[in-house]
């Protein structure tokens, strides 16, 4: 028996980013077939309990996805435990993760866009303050992390 692989996508909000994050990897997942966890978190706790922001749900309702029942929460020790794979968007949040990651943490940690050929080592750009064209250009870069990370898995 296989053990079903997890994935936790992280960014610092848990609102715009990992959210979108998580609704590509679903889609990736669902299309290749493959029977995966998927789930989201941020470093920081602002916004936990609440929906992605708005545009985030615009964003993925344009791209036929809907994700305004997802809710925001804070990364635990125990997600570090409980997940495969952790994926940051950006390298400040990938810093954060190693920073506070348990002792004996099996979780193993990543860039998003190190799955993109010629982003490697590049950050999913907060945004947060900008206008909606932000937003889609986030959803091309986490649907571009989202192939690429399913391919990589294949190459293993
Ligand atoms: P996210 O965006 O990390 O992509 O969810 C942010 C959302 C909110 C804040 C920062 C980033 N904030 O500071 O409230």
């Amino acid at each position: 028996m296989t053990k079903t692989l997890s994935i936790l996508l992280v960014c610092l909000g848990n609102i715009c980013r990992s959210p979108l994050a998580e609704a590509a990897f679903r889609a990736e997942a669902e299309r290749r077939g493959l029977d995966v966890v998927i789930d989201s978190a941020g470093t920081g706790a602002w916004h936990v309990g609440e929906p992605p922001d708005r545009r985030a749900v615009a964003t993925a309702r344009r791209h036929g996805i809907d994700i305004d029942h997802y809710r925001a929460r804070q990364v635990t020790a125990a997600d570090h435990h409980r997940f495969d794979a952790i994926v940051a968007m950006d390298a400040e949040n990938l810093h954060d993760l190693r920073l506070y990651a348990p002792d004996g943490a099996s979780a193993r940690l990543f860039l998003l866009l190190d799955f993109v050929a010629g982003r490697e080592g590049d950050s999913v750009a907060d945004p947060y303050y900008g206008g909606p064209e932000g937003f889609e250009r986030t959803w091309a870069e986490v649907t571009a992390g989202a192939f690429g990370f399913f391919e990589a898995l294949g190459r293993r």
